[in-house]
């Protein structure tokens, strides 16, 4: 055995495999919170929607719940959790490739908090890829983080709402009543069911600002051995 080989062993065994206690006790790290409560700050200095408490509370749950119905274990179902609630926290610093700035503000976090490296780099992995301009669906992590984040369209996540605004992002934001998705691990099926307001915004109005992620949420589905499936107002579309 030589030297290299006994050091990655020692780093192989440090730490503890991820599991919903340690993840519930990250979303109780003040330094998270404050992360969010920044980033949120920044985005509404820069006229996006709502990234806060709500959106990554939301994308946390829905992915932790794709991974757990689609039959991935719990640690993957923890991972997709906690890279759903870090994948925005970068934005404080800026919102372009705030998918790789979060990535690497929560490393330190994730260590002090005892976490396997092999749970914390698939973590940062998911959240630094998790912009559909750039990012690559690695692995179930990833892909779970992605459906739930780009599936997070709704008339709530608009900070001042007008029926009549020009915003076309706010606009479609605006419209949609609601955006369920739902998985059929018999059927491999990413069913996502969005209702839309046609009088604020159009069908083609949403495609037109969400193509790109749709393209990204189908490209995550593949990758979990799903089909992806996309109803607005009851027309199926994909
Ligand atoms: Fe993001
Ligand atoms: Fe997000």
């Amino acid at each position: 055995m030589d030297e290299l080989e006994i050091h990655t062993k020692e780093w192989v065994a440090t730490g503890k495999p991820l599991t919903r206690e340690i993840a519930l006790e990250v979303t109780r790290d003040p330094r998270i919170h404050a992360l969010i409560r920044a980033s949120d700050k920044y985005l509404d200095a820069i006229g996006y929607t709502e990234h806060g408490t709500r959106h990554t509370r939301l994308v946390a749950n829905r992915g932790r719940d794709l991974a757990l119905t689609l039959g991935y274990t719990k640690r993957i179902a923890e991972r997709a959790f906690l890279a759903g609630l870090t994948h925005d926290v970068g934005n404080c610093l800026g919102r372009n490739m705030h998918g790789v700035s979060s990535a690497m503000l929560i490393f330190p976090i994730l260590v002090d908090h005892g976490i396997e490296y092999d749970d914390i780099t698939t973590i940062m992995m998911a959240v630094s890829n998790h912009e559909e301009e750039i990012g690559v669906i690695v692995d179930e992590t990833g892909a779970c983080l992605a459906i739930a984040d780009k599936t997070d369209v709704h008339r709530s996540r608009v900070r001042y709402p007008d029926p009549t605004t020009q915003d076309i992002h706010d606009r479609v934001n605006l419209a949609t009543k609601a955006c369920n998705v739902t998985a059929d691990p018999v059927e491999r099926l990413i069913n996502t069911q969005v209702t839309i307001d046609t009088a604020i915004a159009s069908v083609m109005e949403y495609f037109q600002i969400f193509t790109s992620r749709m393209v990204m949420v189908q490209k995550a589905s593949r990758l979990l051995g799903c089909r992806f499936k996309l109803v607005i107002n009851d027309t199926e579309l994909s």
